[in-house]
């Protein structure tokens, strides 16, 4: 059985004081057993976020990180530090980083692999851009990425990873991909999986991710291959995040 996952990602948004007025708010969110809710906050907000949540059952997450132990790369985030901070959760290869920092898919495999070495779960972030959807090259991106992406992760290490889905023409435009189209590419990643790790792919969580919000979150889980959402713009209000949070599939 695969719990669904609810991930905020807070993108570069809340300097650290409002960040912890946020996580205070959070704390009133009821408690779920049968889901596990992360935030994704940005660097200088993780220790004070985690203090505040430390008791409540949220996990908190970081954005990126480098894959590198320590050393001489100045303005770097080292996974050694982020595990050392509470943190439980590391985004690699988020499509912004992808496109405004040219990350490429095999450094992305690097973090990935750096992220599962300090004993941190990796979210792998894939998804095709708007061009490549419209040439139909969506299963070719995602099978490249993935292949790419998870190249150090060998055997059993796959069930420590968690990929998102996140189709680049979604990604804060308020389109979301419909359940359907996003359970299609959801079902191909798992047999993607399937094929290269085997039986495992069933306790593989996959995300959606590209504007979820209230008005769609209980549609989208109710589809087989969705086991949870990576949320944006929605995640930064706790009116809308704590509904996502608390969905019901239909
Ligand atoms: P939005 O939910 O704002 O579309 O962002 C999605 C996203 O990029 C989450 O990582």
């Amino acid at each position: 059985m695969r719990k669904p996952l609810i991930a905020g990602n807070w993108k570069m948004y809340k300097v650290p004081s409002e960040a912890e007025l946020f996580a205070k708010e959070l704390k009133n969110m009821p408690a779920y057993g049968d889901r596990d809710i992360v935030v994704c906050v940005p660097f200088p907000a993780i220790s004070g976020v985690r203090r505040i949540l430390a008791e409540t059952g949220i996990f908190v997450g970081a954005q990126n990180v480098y894959p590198a132990k320590e050393g001489a790369y100045t303005g770097e985030v080292s996974p050694l530090m982020l595990k050392d901070a509470g943190v439980l959760f590391v985004i690699c290869g988020h499509s912004e980083r992808r496109q405004i920092f040219n990350e490429t898919d095999d450094f992305i495999a690097e973090k990935v692999k750096a992220v599962i070495d300090y004993e941190m779960t990796p979210v792998l972030c894939i998804g095709e851009t708007l061009k490549q959807n419209e040439a139909g090259e969506t299963f070719t991106v995602i099978e490249k990425q993935l292949k790419t992406g998870l190249r150090h992760i060998s055997g059993d290490a796959i069930r420590k990873i968690i990929i998102a889905y996140e189709p680049v023409w979604a990604i804060g435009t308020g389109k979301n991909a419909t359940p359907q189209q996003a359970q299609t590419v959801h079902r191909f990643i798992r047999k993607f999986i399937e094929q290269n790790y085997g039986q495992v792919a069933r306790d593989v969580r996959i995300l959606y991710g590209g504007s979820v919000k209230p008005e769609n979150i209980d549609d989208l889980m109710c589809e087989e291959d969705i086991d949870g959402a990576l949320v944006g713009g929605a995640s930064l209000r706790f009116e809308s995040f704590s509904r996502i949070v608390g969905f019901q599939k239909k």
